[in-house]
């Protein structure tokens, strides 16, 4: 049974490679932020501006104790997750967790690029959200490095970088 659990800053390309890893090994992925909003029939943005962030976790917390008892899955989550409860400890019990890790430059030049509304980033300027990138990645590192693989990404602006980056992670998870 496989359980591959992608982890990371808001940016680092977990959809991007949770997508092309579920095709290059014929699984299924979900995305916790998507499986959250199927559920709740509200986006992620509006059950910030509704109920508050404390609120999300919790139902992300939830959620993510559906989501990780699928088997046979590509599971990408949420920036956040792995930084509240007990979450990446109940991950690291459920399957292969890999941190994405990218530096905040590349962070920053995802998040550019992106065009996905992402309520903790809203409204900052350019300079605002390299700041913030580099200071919450500095909080939230203890708990992603707590990943059993932790992968480097690089800018994936093209799709043969793109490919790459899955045959390396591929091959450093075994598979
Ligand atoms: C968050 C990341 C988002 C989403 C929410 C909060 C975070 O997911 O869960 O906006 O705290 O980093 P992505 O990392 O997929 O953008």
């Amino acid at each position: 049974m496989k359980r591959i659990i992608l982890i990371g800053y808001m940016g680092a390309g977990k959809t991007t490679i949770g997508r092309a890893l579920s095709k290059e090994l014929g699984l299924p992925f979900y995305d916790l932020d998507w499986y959250i909003e199927s559920r709740r029939h509200k986006t992620v943005s509006e059950i910030f501006a509704e109920q508050g962030e404390e609120a999300f976790r919790q139902i992300e917390h939830n959620m993510l104790h559906e989501v990780a008892e699928f088997e046979d899955v590509i599971i990408s989550c949420g920036g956040g997750t792995p930084c509240f409860f007990d979450n990446m400890d109940y991950m690291n019990q459920q399957g292969q967790v890999v941190y994405l890790k990218a530096s905040p430059e590349v962070l920053h030049k995802h998040l550019l690029m992106g065009k996905g509304e992402r309520p903790l980033l809203k409204g900052k300027s350019e300079e605002e959200l390299i700041t913030f990138i580099r200071e919450q990645l500095e909080k939230r590192e203890p708990f992603y490095t707590k990943a059993q693989y932790i992968f480097d990404v690089d800018v994936m602006d093209n799709n043969d970088k793109i490919k790459t980056t899955i045959d390396n992670l591929i091959g450093l998870l075994g598979l």
